[in-house]
């Protein structure tokens, strides 16, 4: 008896794409391999790639080990969907190779996000800037690349867009409480040791940032632009205004104060909002509570409010302190305090978020 041999069948790129991750080492790159896996992200294929230091190391997935190749504008042959983050370096030399050899770019770095043409997206906020046509998956068309915001404008915008939706957002006011995570991974080892030699009396190594962060706190490590706003604060600024699609004399006013705390990977951040329409305290609460991957922790009588550690390794933004600002009249001023994963809902879950559009 003769038995026909069947070809084993590729998988269907548009269901099934190939993902390539750009610097899996990474606090983002690991934690992309988590929500892909959490997700049951649907994948005909996935390649680790990282620096020459990292290469041949390996890394498990869905029960099967694999090995990270160096990072190299040859490494895209097959991919269909590149995740990015190295950095925006590493992002502007290397990402042209992923949309030369065919895949879609989503990029965690801030490269590309205020090029022209490039949808900026936060999924629950704006996932129609995701045309086939600006991505390039239209007929004949080249595939190109998708950003992914900054971690702090992330975790506002999924807060304060509820609300800037139903009453419109006339001026907001953000002061941030950032985590050694924004930093990447070399910046929570260094916040861990720096702790354990304060806690034993030792000189703090100061590697990645140039003061002493255990036990401390200081403005946004970000260069500092002649205008005396750092460029975090801008990114919250500017960002904004291109997801929400607002051009000219119609942006909202907003400006921001971005701080590094001694966290290790959540954001906290205080919101101040004065509003076109007034808006009372149930019908915030209310909005709050139905907004897509948001959770409310509002308790006044127990004094219990969003903490980092409620956000840590959870997909939702928490809001909490929901009230009245005394300042402004009745209705028309809110604040807020949010805590959001810088790691995950700030970083890989928005980016997975994304491909997760890109799938038929
Ligand atoms: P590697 O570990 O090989 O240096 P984080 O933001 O947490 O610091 O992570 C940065 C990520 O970017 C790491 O995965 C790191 O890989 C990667 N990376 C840094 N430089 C390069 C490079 N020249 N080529 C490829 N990946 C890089």
């Amino acid at each position: 008896m003769t038995s026909a041999r069947t070809q084993p069948t590729q998988p269907d790129r548009t269901t099934h794409p190939t993902l390539a991750i750009v610097g899996v080492t990474g606090a983002v790159g690991q934690e992309f391999l988590r929500v892909l896996d959490q997700r049951s992200f649907p994948m005909g294929g996935l390649k680790l790639l990282a620096s020459a230091r990292s290469a041949g190391k390996t890394a498990e997935f869905r029960g099967k080990t694999l090995t990270i190749e160096e990072l190299t504008e040859d490494s895209f042959a097959g991919v269909d969907i590149a995740l990015f983050s190295a950095g925006g370096s590493i992002s502007k030399k290397y990402a042209q190779a992923a949309i030369d050899a065919g895949a879609v770019v989503v990029d965690n770095s801030s490269a590309f996000r205020m090029t022209d043409g490039v949808p900026l997206v936060v999924p629950e906020v704006n996932a129609d800037a995701i045309t086939a046509a600006n991505i390039g998956l239209g007929e004949g068309q080249v595939p190109g690349v998708i950003a992914n915001p900054n971690c702090s404008t992330i975790i506002m915008l999924l807060a304060v867009t509820p609300i800037h939706r139903a009453v419109g957002v006339k001026r907001l006011v953000v002061s941030t409480y950032q985590a050694a995570s924004g930093a990447g991974a070399a910046a929570m080892a260094e916040l861990e040791q720096q702790t354990r030699e304060v806690l034993e009396g030792r000189q703090p190594t100061c590697d990645i940032f140039p003061q002493q962060y255990a036990f401390n706190l200081f403005s946004h490590n970000s260069p500092v632009q002649p205008n005396g706003y750092n460029q975090e604060e801008l990114k919250m600024v500017h960002e904004t205004h291109k997801i929400w699609g607002e051009q000219g004399d119609n942006k909202t006013g907003i400006t921001a104060t971005c701080i590094r705390v001694p966290v290790m990977r959540a954001h906290a951040e205080s919101i101040n909002l004065t509003l076109d329409k007034p808006l009372s305290e149930d019908e915030a609460h209310k909005l709050l509570a139905d907004a897509p991957g948001v959770s409310l922790i509002d308790d006044r009588e127990n004094n219990r409010f969003p903490t980092p550690l409620d956000a840590s390794h959870v997909d939702d933004v928490f809001v909490g302190r929901i009230r009245h600002d005394l300042s402004q009249p009745e209705g028309y001023g809110l604040d807020l305090f949010v805590c959001g994963d810088q790691v995950r809902k700030g970083a890989a879950l928005n980016a997975v978020q994304i491909a997760e559009l890109l799938v038929k």
